[in-house]
Parts: structure tokens; C-alpha cells; sequence
């Protein structure tokens, strides 16, 4: 048995399962992660953390080709055991705030 990641985790990478990760076989994608089955030691952990509940077992139905994709892939994308968004977002929410400060100069300047 394992656990893998399907479409729900599509665009989304909140990556709050690669933290719990005792074996560290999540896999980065582009736009998505995979789980490694191999690796996988079946704990469970990941999968309540999911908030868009992408993570799933593979003893449910339907998984099959799921399995088979998370596998090919965890093959080929690099290892993933740290949350990497967090980073992203505070760098965005800087960005904006900077706009934001530098918008409100500009218009008391003007004043
Ligand atoms: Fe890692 Fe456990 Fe999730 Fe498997 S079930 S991916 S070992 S946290
Ligand atoms: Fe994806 Fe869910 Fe992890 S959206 S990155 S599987 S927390």
C-alpha cells in the first residue's frame, strides 16, 4: 500500500504534506507533487494535512493510473522535504507592500 497525490494538487503546492514526511518521497513538479510509492511507507500522516485533500491511498478506487503517474514521475523530478510557498508568498506580500507605500508617497507628493 501507498499514498499518492492526484489532480487536486494541481496549481496548488501547499506543500504542508512534504513537512510531515518521515521518509521524504514527495517529488516536485512545474505545477504539482507526487509521492514516490516505493518510498512511501504508508503512515498516513500527509494525508490529513492536505487542505485540498489531493493526497489519497491507493486501496481506494480509481487510484490505479494515479499510482502508475505519481511513480513515473517521482522517478524523474527532484525530492522535495521543505515547504517552499511560505517563502514565495512573503516575498509577493513585500513586493506589495512596497507598491503600496511607494503609490501613497507619490501621491502626497502630488498633493
Ligand atoms: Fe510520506 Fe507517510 Fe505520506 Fe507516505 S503516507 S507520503 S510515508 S507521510
Ligand atoms: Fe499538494 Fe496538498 Fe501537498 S495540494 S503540495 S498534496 S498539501
Amino acid at each position: 500500500m501507498t499514498y499518492i497525490v492526484d489532480e487536486e494538487c494541481i496549481k496548488c503546492k501547499y506543500m504542508d504534506c512534504v513537512e510531515v514526511c518521515p521518509v521524504d518521497c514527495f517529488y516536485e513538479g512545474e505545477n504539482m507533487l507526487v509521492i514516490h510509492p516505493d518510498e512511501c511507507i504508508d503512515c498516513g500522516v500527509c494525508e490529513p494535512e492536505c487542505p485540498v485533500d489531493a493526497i489519497h491511498s491507493d486501496s481506494e478506487d480509481g487510484m490505479e493510473k494515479w499510482v502508475e503517474m505519481n511513480r513515473k514521475y517521482s522517478e524523474i523530478w527532484p525530492v522535495i522535504t521543505e515547504k517552499k510557498y511560505l517563502l514565495k508568498t512573503l516575498k509577493i506580500g513585500k513586493i506589495k507592500k512596497i507598491n503600496l507605500n511607494y503609490t501613497l508617497m507619490e501621491n502626497q507628493e502630488n498633493k
